[in-house]
């Protein structure tokens, strides 16, 4: 072993003593037609962790939270939650395990208010069987209250909030039934420089209550300030994982450009011999 090696073997030996490792993907693989979306990808995550997850357009990112959000079936590889095997088949099934994603779209019901968004689907009732709109407004202040305590526009559709907001009506709706891990992806693609350190800010409150989130995001400023680790893929395989610490900006385009892995990261199937 290489001293690059040892020391990279001793940095990731940090790594998994980490507290409680609450997502083991072990060589997951799915393939639509002839094309290996995902191929053979394993990666952790643990408790409180922001892992960024990286890579070109069509590397397989979205694939792979796909296959932990119950979206899309493996073909193969295993999933283990909190150290016990999972069987993730849909998203109700990943939704059981505490695992909530937040998708790009947001998939937010436009033309109703933040209450209404948060309990979609999952209504609370009365004992008379009614809406209870006065407990679901009550909660929904008390969670936006602990994301955004300058949000006031709960009368109001989310239509016609601001694209931060809306995020963090999406985000409240994921943490709201108790979500112990979080996947986002693209979160602040959409949104300007201001709303972006802004979600950033909710990033940070999460981890510190403990959730784990899956990050994915082209914005290597973004990831540098919020992951712990990173995770870069390319042809559907990943290129290696490195704590953010280990490795420079210029090492991990290198990884996503060439596929060339670093002294501080462990390589993965996908990491070129250069
Ligand atoms: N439902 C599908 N049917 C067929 N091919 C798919 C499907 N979903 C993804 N793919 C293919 O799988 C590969 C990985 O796509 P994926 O969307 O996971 O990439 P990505 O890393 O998220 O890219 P982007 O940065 O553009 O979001 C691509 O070649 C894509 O065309
Ligand atoms: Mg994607």
């Amino acid at each position: 072993m290489s001293s690059a090696e040892a020391a990279a073997a001793s940095l990731n030996q940090a790594d998994t003593t980490l507290a409680d490792k609450v997502i083991e993907m072990r060589d997951v693989s799915i393939a639509f037609g002839g094309i290996r979306a995902v191929d053979k990808a394993s990666l952790d995550l643990h408790r409180g962790e922001v892992v960024a997850v990286l890579g070109h357009n069509g590397a397989g990112k979205s694939t792979l939270i796909k296959i932990l959000s119950g979206a899309y079936k493996r073909d193969s590889g295993s999933i283990h939650v909190r150290g016990a095997e999972a069987r993730i088949d849909n998203p109700r099934d990943a939704k059981a395990y505490g695992i909530e994603t937040i998708y790009q779209t947001l998939a937010l019901a436009d033309n109703v208010d933040t209450a209404a968004n948060l309990y979609l689907g999952r209504e609370l009732r009365t004992w008379m069987g009614t809406l209870d709109d006065a407990a679901m407004e009550s909660k929904a202040r008390e969670v936006m209250g602990r994301l955004n305590p300058r949000f006031q526009r709960f009368k109001e559709p989310v239509k016609a909030l601001s694209g931060g907001q809306r995020q963090s009506v999406a985000i409240a709706r994921a943490i709201l039934f108790d979500a112990q891990i979080l996947i986002m992806d693209e979160p602040t693609a959409a949104l300007g420089p201001q709303e972006t350190a802004g979600v950033a800010d909710l990033i940070k409150q999460l981890k510190a209550d403990g959730i784990s989130i899956f990050l994915i995001s082209h914005d290597i400023e973004d990831v540098f300030d919020l992951a712990d680790r990173v995770a870069v893929m390319k042809n559907g395989q990943i290129v290696g994982t490195a704590p953010v610490h280990a490795v420079t900006k210029d090492e991990v385009l290198g990884m996503i450009i060439l596929g060339k892995c670093p002294p501080g990261a462990t390589a993965g199937p996908g990491a070129v011999d250069i």
